[in-house]
């Protein structure tokens, strides 16, 4: 989709179809809402007089001014309540009027900024909110399906913002929109793509494409014998069930720029999480394609760190392998060696993504960075404490990190919520053959997962973010689920990602 930013009144617009909103509870729109009624004779305020239209979140009603302005139809999108209102909003909503426009099979349309007129928003954060609800609530995942779509994507989009002075700023926020969004729409992608697509070697591919496309971003693949000569006994342990080849990718922008900070991005990259010798029960057991949710949200937030050219030197490491059972799987009681030294007893084989960052999170400790944040879809105990769609949980030895992803949680509507390291989790992970087990006893078992890995996240400030239930939507349609997610993969975390790179480049 082409998106487009020009200034001007919308109710003069030439387009196909124009996009304006309404708070709730407002009877007298204002703004271009009411210059469009003007120009329409009063339509929308007959539709709210008569209760037809009330405003509500998500809420949108289609007008047809028969010639009145340039433009077939108008779509009116609610805003909910003033008082609730924010870039979370304003993304939802514009999410909620896209899926409206390619219903109604229009294949160009133009809309104001939601929020930026009197929403209060920023008009530079309003745009990127509205780009990115319009491209991530248009996502599908067409990728092997052989016939067209009933409806297509609509071809254009324009931001139309009338007052002339803040058109740089619109500009500039929907380019950045466009770039992230579409770093979302990769994860999405990667989640949903099956796993006999979606192999080790795959993520690999798609690593090296994206740092094809920049001169700064440099790719190495780590095979497994790689691995081996370093001494990643913990990956090469939930690797070894596996038929297909294991790949521990390290993508690096602006390597060996030693003047710029250095921030290390780690995703849990397992394409496939049977649970091993430990094996699942089969029920939704196909949704264990999405085990790579954090890997995804690393490779992607990478697009868009080299899109944006950001002066930092990050590094993202993807350790990516099947958790399989087979003849030549691991075993429970198996005892094995990380990176750093440390030796692990294998007390369940599902408890495997720990294991694989374990060896990342070691890793990441040559870079000298300033902070190393990894994402995984690590526990369902994470989805028990936190639901479904609700927050992903932060665990974090540092607490200037810990308030500058709560900031980008904040700002981008990617929730986390904070838990404790203590270290009675650990005395849970104690084990009678090795220096501590993979898992400990029926309770605390987010808290148990966030104390291994920190066992070998030394040397640096670190945060870990379980995105287990975030990853990967299955909740029913809206209102329960935003207009910008769709089911199967959300793309989680890349927001987020960029954004708090983006606000460390800019400090
Ligand atoms: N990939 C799963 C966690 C998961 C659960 C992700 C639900 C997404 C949705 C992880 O590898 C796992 O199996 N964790 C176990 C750990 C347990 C064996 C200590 C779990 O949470 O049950
Ligand atoms: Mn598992
Ligand atoms: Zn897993």
């Amino acid at each position: 989709m082409d998106i487009e930013v020009v200034t001007g009144a919308i109710q003069a617009r030439e387009d196909e179809l124009i996009v304006v909103n309404l708070f709730e509870g407002v009877d007298m729109p204002g703004g271009a809402t009411a210059a469009v009624d003007q120009a329409i004779s009063g339509t929308i305020r007959e539709a709210i007089a008569d209760g037809d239209f009330r405003g509500k979140k998500g809420e949108v009603a289609v007008f047809y001014p028969r010639g009145a302005i340039p433009a077939g139809r108008v779509v009116l999108v609610g805003l909910g309540s003033q008082d609730k209102f924010g870039l979370q909003v304003a993304r939802e909503a514009a999410a909620a009027a896209a899926k409206k426009v390619r219903e109604l099979g229009v294949p160009s349309f133009s809309s104001v900024v939601h929020g930026a007129g009197a929403g209060g928003l920023e008009p530079e954060a309003a745009a990127q909110a509205v780009v990115e609800g319009t491209i991530l609530g248009l996502y599908r995942y067409r990728e092997l399906k052989n016939e067209e779509p009933d409806r297509p994507d609509p071809e254009t989009f324009t931001l139309v913002e009338f007052d002339a002075e803040q058109v740089e700023a619109v500009e500039a926020g929907a380019l950045a929109g466009l770039i992230v969004a579409e770093a979302a729409c990769l994860a999405r992608d990667l989640v949903n793509r099956p796993a006999n697509y979606a192999t080790p070697t795959d993520l690999a591919d798609v690593a090296m494409e994206i740092a094809a496309e920049f001169d700064n971003m440099r790719c190495q693949v780590l095979s497994e014998e790689d691995a081996d000569e370093l001494g990643m006994g913990a990956f090469l342990g939930v690797a070894q069930g596996s038929e297909e080849e294991a790949a521990f990718i390290v993508l690096e922008h602006n390597p060996g720029r030693e003047d710029l900070d250095t921030v290390v991005l780690v995703g849990k990259g397992i394409t496939f999480d049977t649970g091993g010798i430990s094996l699942k029960p089969a029920e939704n057991m196909d949704r264990m394609r999405g085990d790579m949710g954090g890997g995804a949200a690393v490779l992607a937030a990478m697009y868009a760190v080299g899109e944006l050219e950001l002066p930092l030197h990050v590094v993202g490491l993807v350790p990516a392998t099947e958790n399989m059972p087979s003849g030549r799987a691991y075993k429970p009681g198996d005892v094995l060696t990380a990176l750093n030294g440390k030796t692990i007893e294998v007390l369940n084989t599902d408890a495997e993504g720990r294991l694989i960052l374990a060896d990342a999170l070691a890793y990441a400790a040559r870079f000298e960075p300033k902070a190393v944040v990894d994402l995984a879809t690590l526990t369902g105990a994470c989805v028990v404490a936190l639901g479904r769609g609700v927050a992903a949980g932060l665990f974090s030895n540092d607490e200037d990190l810990t308030g500058r992803l709560l900031a980008a949680a904040e700002d981008t509507g990617e929730r986390l919520w904070r838990l404790p390291l203590y270290d009675d989790y650990l005395a849970s992970l104690e084990s009678l053959t090795a220096d501590l087990s993979n898992t400990g006893g029926r309770y605390g078992g987010v808290g148990a997962s966030a104390m291994f890995l920190q066992q070998f996240a030394e040397g640096y400030p670190w945060a870990h973010l379980d995105i287990a239930g975030m990853s990967f939507e299955d909740r029913p349609n809206s209102p329960r689920r935003p207009a910008h997610l769709q089911k199967g993969g959300t793309g989680f975390g890349v927001r987020l990602l960029v954004h708090f790179l983006r606000e460390w480049a800019a400090a």
